[in-house]
């Protein structure tokens, strides 16, 4: 009998591992586990998703067209060369799906972010891994894993879920290397955390170049992960090649009101960095503190290294106990490495009392 068979490279995926958002048997769960901000959407941007609640019968606008104009406004991006996807991940596998195939090669940094791999193993691509120099993404080595069958290069900046970045002058140097026909896909979901001077999230890089690719998303600072929104900004022939690939309407009405109530409330952005610059640096402190590697971290979270596996197990294992949910990293080759999301003042303190209370046990 021949069953239904899916297409070659299918069957190769290992299943994204997302974060726990619950413990059996605990009522309160400190939730660490997906960079989600603790401060929650803007007021404003719940308000604007109700409102959508009286015309759940209409199509969405399948252009979203306000949504993509404030973006314009906002970033100084050309609205026209915005393509709006249900989250980043929309925007990143149709990217893979227009640009590679079976035979072709899509190149990443070694802990780069896995959905990549994930998205190129499935349309048949050889997903390639470039080794990296103290968990950060190293230039060079992308440069020279680049074969004539390199169709597309990712690069998360900054990087879940190491926390590293690549400064600006690296990016340039990585794009200014690869042959016109690769695009770059500069990852920028934490863009609005880092606060570095020789940072940039990309989008001058997009116009001044056919081959780079920059995209966003509105479930870190923005606080809308359940609505699943995010955006590419492109270079024109590429944003029409992604209006061909997606659905109609892919962006549901309440993502789209919500999205721009969002973006207009940038006090509550503002705050949302502010609590951030301050939990940020003294999570990695306080775990440096406790014996463990904490490596810097420019997003809204820190890895948390272990002297070995069985110690990160354990920990988590632990924390989980105390209904403080962490994430593990296995499926990065991390296996030592918990990462912890930045989260209120309480939660923090939480966490280091239960991690330092375990600690001191074991
Ligand atoms: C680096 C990076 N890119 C993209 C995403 C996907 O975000 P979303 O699909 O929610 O926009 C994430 C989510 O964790 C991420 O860490």
């Amino acid at each position: 009998m021949s069953l239904p068979k899916p297409r070659p490279g299918v069957m190769s995926v290992a299943p994204y591992v997302g974060g726990l958002h619950s413990v059996d048997g605990v009522e309160d769960v400190i939730v660490l586990a997906s960079n989600e901000t603790p401060l929650g959407p803007s007021p404003n941007a719940i308000k604007a998703y109700q409102s959508a609640a009286h015309a759940l019968h209409r199509y969405p606008d399948g252009h979203a067209t306000e949504l993509r104009s404030v973006l314009g406004r906002q970033f100084g991006c050309d609205k026209d060369r915005i393509v709006c996807g249900a989250g980043s991940d929309e925007v990143i596998q149709l990217l893979i799906r227009a640009y590679s195939g079976p035979g072709d090669e899509v190149l990443y940094s070694r802990h780069g972010f896995s959905i990549y791999r994930i998205f190129a193993t499935g349309v048949g691509a050889t997903a390639v891994a470039a080794p990296e120099k103290v968990l950060t993404a190293d230039v060079d080595a992308l440069l020279s894993k680049v074969t004539e069958r390199t169709r597309l290069v990712f690069l998360a900046n900054p990087n879940n879920p190491t926390g590293s970045y690549l400064p600006t002058e690296e990016l340039q140097r990585l794009r200014d290397g690869l042959p016109e026909h690769v695009l770059l896909v500069i990852d920028a979901a934490y863009a609005e955390y880092v606060n570095r001077n020789d940072y940039t999230a990309g989008i001058e890089m997009v116009d001044r170049h056919a081959n780079v690719v920059m995209t966003r998303t509105f479930s870190k600072i923005y606080g809308l992960a359940a609505l699943r929104l995010g955006w590419a900004y492109c270079p024109a022939a590429v944003a029409d090649v992604l209006n061909r690939l997606r659905g109609p309407f892919n962006i549901n009405e309440p993502a789209q009101l919500a999205g721009v109530a969002a973006l207009e409330d940038t006090k509550h952005v503002q705050e949302s960095q502010a609590h951030n610059a301050k939990w940020l640096p003294w999570l990695t402190t306080t775990l440096g503190g406790m014996g463990l590697t904490a490596h810097p971290s420019v997003g809204n979270f820190v890895l948390a290294q272990f002297p070995d596996a069985h110690k990160a197990d354990a920990a988590y294992t632990f924390l989980l106990s105390r209904g403080i949910i962490t994430r593990k990293l296995g499926s990065y080759d991390l296996p030592d490495c918990l990462r912890i999301t930045v989260g209120l003042e309480r939660e923090m303190r939480a966490l280091a009392d239960a991690l330092g209370e375990h600690l001191e046990r074991s």
